[in-house]
């Protein structure tokens, strides 16, 4: 069936009826495209368009291709141009004459963008719900070793020590800011664009405020012409997604490295790590690695639609049928994406004495000893020097900060007093870091409650579909 062969002599050929067929992929907005179409039929009754007994037989009809979509068989040997042409094919077959005028004042440009929008508020709450969900593994994760002693890495060179707890915070943070996102592209998607028509408007008296509350969006589009041309809520979503990748990304080459024999103090699970088919020792971070990867297609998904609509005029153009594999595909992606790095996180355990040690070993402390001579007045500078030769003079004999005592340090440097030894250990200079934000012990005891709290507002304000 087609919705609009009047005005030709001749059919589409074979290959441009294939080229341009979306069925295959946006059947997947069949269930918003029901619930939209049951909208409609409702408002067409309204104006008087639809008598009752012909909205009823629409509305049986609808209801039956609801139930029937959900099975493989409902689509067998289908071939119409797209999921809104099939639901008003079977609305023909099921709703008979009736069917014939659900389509007064309404076009596909208008009903795509809601069928979008309907299905993307739901995708988007799953996400929300799985970001939630990595967040509070995460947050199990620190307090599992609330004391443990990390290095922590500029340019993947030991720079200062951190608490474990506080390097996963740095993640936690980032994973509240996409979650935000997630929630600013649900805002901009929850606009109901029914009413708009092809491009001018719809041509009836339709109350379009009345269909936005039964389909529970938030406001109703204010320009018909924008409705028709408009993908920023998808672009939207794709960014948060693509942000997503890319934290997921950089958490995955983080635990790939910590994991790895050379620094040793993470060990991933077994059931999210391979072995080889030749080397009998090795256990791989394939799930890392496949999370640190597909991050790719979802960059894809935005540039791909991005460039999409740079050069399109206005309004409606059929290239625009091309956002949804965009679309799904990353939504997809990334919510795998996430919900394997939530089992990672939850299977892992640290070795806190390994990274304590690699804390210990590698002059962290440097920047402590440098600082607590500042503080007692010494300029910043010149302790910067002084503590500098310091560690040029250990490396060249082969000393760590553990080798040094009070005694030779007074010896090395008269500025140096007895007290200063006990900055040897990462963990005293830990301890001047309490400033909000910080790695002192207090400061992180009360950024993991302040997380905790802030998880548990996250979840209240997601809606479960
Ligand atoms: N399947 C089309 C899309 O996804 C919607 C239909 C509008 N088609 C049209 N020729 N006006 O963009």
């Amino acid at each position: 069936m087609k919705l609009w062969g009047g005005r030709f002599a001749a059919g589409p050929s074979e290959l441009f009826d294939r080229f341009s067929r979306s069925l295959h992929f946006d059947r997947k907005l069949i269930q918003a495209d029901v619930r939209g179409s049951k909208a409609f039929a409702n408002a067409l009754l309204r104006m008087g368009i639809l008598n009752d007994d012909e909205h009823r037989h629409i509305f049986a009809a609808l209801q039956r291709i609801e139930a029937e979509s959900r099975e493989e068989a409902f689509y067998a040997g289908a071939t119409d141009e797209d999921v809104h042409t099939l639901v008003i094919r079977k609305l023909h077959e099921y709703a008979g004459a009736a069917a014939e005028k659900i389509h007064t004042g309404r076009s596909r440009n208008e009903q795509v963008s809601l069928d979008t929008r309907l299905w993307l508020r739901e995708e988007i709450d799953a996400t929300r719900h799985q970001v939630a969900s990595l967040i509070e593994a995460l947050l199990n994760l620190g307090e599992r070793y609330p004391d443990a002693v990390i290095p922590g890495f500029t340019h993947l060179r030991r720079a200062q020590a951190v608490l474990w707890p506080h390097y996963l915070l740095a993640y936690v943070d980032m994973l509240e800011r996409d979650w935000q996102r997630l929630t600013e592209a649900r805002a901009r998607a929850n606009v109901m664009p029914l009413g708009s028509g092809a491009l001018a408007g719809s041509g009836f008296p339709i109350d379009r405020e009345q269909i936005a509350r039964e389909l529970e969006f938030e406001a109703t589009t204010t320009n018909s012409m924008d409705v028709s041309g408009d993908r920023d809520f998808v672009l939207d979503f794709l960014y948060a997604a693509s942000t997503i990748a890319l934290h997921l990304s950089r958490m995955a080459e983080d635990w790939i490295l910590y994991s790895s024999d050379e620094f040793g103090w993470l060990e991933l699970s077994d059931p999210v790590t391979s072995g080889s088919s030749l080397m009998p020792q090795k256990k791989n971070p394939d799930s890392l690695e496949l999370i640190r990867g597909k991050t790719g297609r979802v960059f894809g998904s935005f540039s791909a639609l991005y460039v999409l609509m740079k050069g399109l005029p206005m309004t409606y153009n059929r290239d625009m049928q091309e956002d949804k594999e965009q679309l799904f595909d990353a939504a997809e992606t990334v919510q795998l994406s996430l919900a394997m790095a939530t089992e990672v996180a939850r299977g892992a355990t640290l070795r806190p004495l390994v990274s304590e040690e690699a804390a210990a070993e590698g002059w962290l402390v440097a920047t402590d000893l440098a600082e607590a001579l500042a503080r007692e007045g010494f300029p910043f500078h010149s302790a910067h020097k002084l503590v500098g030769r310091l560690v040029l003079h250990s490396v060249e004999t082969g000393k760590k900060p553990g080798d040094w005592t009070a005694e030779s340090l007074a010896a090395f440097a008269p500025e140096f007093r007895p007290e200063h030894a006990a900055l040897l250990d990462p963990r005293e200079g830990m301890k001047t870091r309490e400033a909000k934000g910080g790695t002192g012990p207090s400061a992180v005891r009360a950024a993991l409650a302040n997380a905790r709290a802030r998880l548990a507002a996250m979840r209240e304000r997601t809606p479960i579909h």
